[in-house]
């Protein structure tokens, strides 16, 4: 075996891939004990030194040793695919690929698939049909990542439970989790060692930016990545589960996620990489028109500035029902009133959807509860919430109710009622829900990223499309580009949203979260951040705010990928509001996206033009730093001018102490003009570009 590597040059010239413009090459070779290994280099220069693929397995079976290699392929793939809703129409999909065949001696075979791409590689492990292995137990994915220097590194702690903790900004030898275990604020967390979640995302001193992450995640557990803090290595630690002595089970045959890595030269082409939705399977669902990317508001942050509750005030009688025995305390915000004034605003504001949640009975018993089995129920309304007048009254505004699923983290609960609760919701024209996973999971013992809940989430996906109905899930699992195959996932949570601005015990989420952001968690998919927050001082609150100012929150709608934006805020707080108009304006869903600049942690500017109107809409925000942006709009129509509506912050305004203070300009723009705008601290600028004809 060693003989037909070492002696035989071809095969091993052969044992490489690069990408189609040659900048990224993935080599690959076994060691002496037959070992696979692999290394990835960008100009000839190595960044993933030698690293070990290596699996542990319940069963008695050496898949990752004395292998050689029984036959290799290449192929070039060349193909573009056009998104239903997304950052752009059309997307291009182009490659190079190896794959290699292995065998061991017992004539057991494994495929490994490597990819090579302009904007980064990836590599996935195949498990084909295997004589006398029906299934496999995975106790350990051991994929190596071996950097070769210390990058500075933008991470979350590898919470198996909640992707929603501040961001960190160390080297990568720095990188401590653990002081992360039992963090406040979270209803679930768990942190059994130093590592984090991906998308991880890096830049070394020559400023080289890497984001580790995973693609196509199924009916597997996630990945978090163990961090070896001396010899600069990551190695993949899968989410596992109490219930099970295996982290993963699998049939044969079957193929793992893809490991990818994005690499770029500057921060900004990381976020216009399209790597992690190209490496997911097409569309399975056809057209999914009955879907509309859409801006809505909804009794949301009511709840969360506790001006109103989720519940109702009801009992629950012997028979495990819920009965209304006089309790009511008033504060019900899911009132049939209050949500025909939330129709109205809509309605009136260019908004499409209301999102209303604490509408069904169960909120008397979900955060804090053990016993949360059979709580929730999913088709049953408080007795002053009228389902079917509601859902008449917004159908004749055009305006699309939002459902509501809060599972509290109990999905039996949840599967037991999918169908009637869609079946619900197709009765009310209802095409979209906002599902929860609050609170630490029953079956105690799973984890939300465990192979358990992957598979939950996928069911509720599947059984969603069946029903035409849209999924933006919050305590999700992370995104990995799944959205191409089922395009009815169109948003989710999974990050520290705006809600902890609202009653974070540590003063929300600091200037730098969303620069940060902007390079990490959105590289994975669209995010439902829910920004619009307009009363800043969040009068309610007496510790808390928004750590922004008036501009950047608007910004957040160009510069935030989602199908779906919340303008979260009350509908009296953007009364008599001028900058509101931005909100009425803006589009949500896009032809084109383009990065104009940015760095990690400190600042981004993002253009994008929508598809209907072809009007363009540029975001910029920044951290705690004040910074002129420098705008050339080279991406305009030449010849043509455009009406701009731009929104920035004041002179004296500051995220602290004059977050609202706000200038709005009007100024006929060309593909010529060149522009420098002034970002204050916590701030930003949005602006509209309407061609005229
Ligand atoms: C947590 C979600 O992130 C939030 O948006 C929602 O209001 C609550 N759970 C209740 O479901
Ligand atoms: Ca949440």
């Amino acid at each position: 075996m060693c003989c037909a590597l070492a002696c035989d040059n071809d095969i091993e010239k052969d044992m490489m891939i690069s990408s189609p413009n040659q900048v990224n090459t993935i080599q690959f070779e076994l060691n002496d004990k037959g070992q696979p290994i692999y290394w990835v280099t960008r100009n000839g220069k190595t960044i993933i030194d030698k690293s070990k693929l290596h699996f542990e397995f319940l069963e008695n079976v050496n898949l990752f040793e004395n292998l050689s290699v029984k036959s290799l392929g290449t192929a070039s793939f060349e193909k573009e695919w056009e998104m239903p809703w997304g950052e752009q129409r059309e997307v291009k999909d182009i490659y190079n690929e190896l794959k290699v065949k292995l065998i061991n001696p017992e004539n057991q075979q494994i495929i490994l698939h490597f990819r090579a791409y302009d904007d980064g590689i990836a590599f996935r492990y195949e498990f084909p049909e295997m004589d006398g292995i029906e299934s496999l137990n995975i106790l350990e994915e051991k994929t190596e990542f071996l950097l070769t220097e210390d990058y500075t590194t933008w991470w979350i702690p590898g919470d198996w439970d909640i992707y929603e903790h501040l961001y960190n900004t160390t080297k990568l030898s720095e990188i401590n989790a653990l002081q992360y275990a039992n963090h406040s604020n979270l209803a679930q967390t768990y942190i059994p060692e130093n590592a984090v979640n991906t998308p991880v995302t890096m830049r070394s001193e020559n400023g080289l930016h890497l984001s580790f992450h995973e693609a196509n995640l199924t009916d597997y557990a996630g990945m978090t990545l163990k961090v070896d803090t001396t010899n600069l290595k990551l190695t993949s630690k899968l989410v596992g589960s109490e219930r099970t002595d295996y982290k993963v089970k699998r049939k044969l045959p079957f193929k793992t996620p893809w490991r990818t890595i994005q690499i770029a030269d500057e921060a900004k082409e990381l976020i216009d990489s399209r790597l992690i939705v190209n490496l997911n399977e097409p569309n399975k669902l056809g057209d999914v028109d009955w879907f509309t990317p859409q801006k809505y508001v909804g009794i949301w942050w009511e709840m969360h500035v506790d001006k109103a509750s989720w519940d109702y005030g009801m009992t629950m009688n012997n028979n495990g029902q819920w009965e209304d025995t006089g309790k009511a305390h008033g504060r019900h915000g899911a009132t049939t009133e209050n949500t025909k004034r939330y129709i109205d605003f809509a309605a009136e504001n260019n908004i499409k959807g209301v999102l209303v949640e604490g509408w069904n009975t169960g909120w008397e018993h979900w955060i804090g509860f053990e016993d949360r089995e059979g709580v929730f129920d999913f088709v049953t309304p408080y007795p002053d919430y009228d389902i079917k007048e509601i859902s008449e009254y917004a159908k004749s505004k055009g305006v699309e109710i939002i459902m509501h699923h809060e599972t509290s983290a109990a999905p039996r609960t949840y599967e037991k009622q999918l169908d009637s609760a869609f079946q619900l919701m197709n009765d009310m024209d209802m095409h979209l829900v906002k599902t929860g996973y609050v609170g630490k999971l029953i079956p105690k013992g799973e984890y939300h990223h465990g192979q358990w809940m992957v598979n939950h989430y996928r069911k509720v996906l599947e059984t969603a499309a069946k029903y035409k109905v849209a999924i933006n899930a919050h305590e999700p699992i992370k995104a990995t580009g799944i959205r191409r195959t089922y395009p009815n996932a169109i948003s989710r949570e999974g990050l520290r949203g705006q809600e902890f601005n609202a009653w974070a015990d540590d003063g929300g989420n600091p200037p730098e979260h969303l620069p940060i952001v902007a390079f990490t968690r959105m590289l994975a998919g669209p995010i439902d951040f829910t920004p619009g927050v307009f009363d800043i001082s969040l009068p309610t609150k007496s510790d808390n705010q928004i750590n922004t100012t008036l501009a950047q929150q608007l910004a957040l709608y160009v510069v935030i990928y989602s199908p779906i934006q919340m303008a979260c805020d009350l509908p009296e707080n953007y009364e008599n509001q001028p900058a509101f108009q931005f909100i009425r304006d803006v589009g949500v869903d896009w032809e084109k996206s383009i990065t104009l600049n940015g760095e990690v942690g400190d600042f981004v500017t993002i253009a994008r033009q929508e598809r209907n109107t072809k009007d363009w809409f540029v975001g910029s925000i920044t951290d705690d730093n004040e910074r002129t942006i420098d705008l050339n709009f080279d991406f305009l129509k030449e010849g043509k001018t455009y009406k701009a509506k731009i929104y920035k912050d004041a002179e004296d305004a500051h995220y602290k102490d004059n977050p609202t203070a706000i200038d709005i300009e009007e100024l006929e723009i060309t593909s010529d003009t060149q522009l420098s705008i002034d970002l204050k601290s916590g701030g930003g600028f949005a602006m509209s570009l309407i061609e005229m004809k």
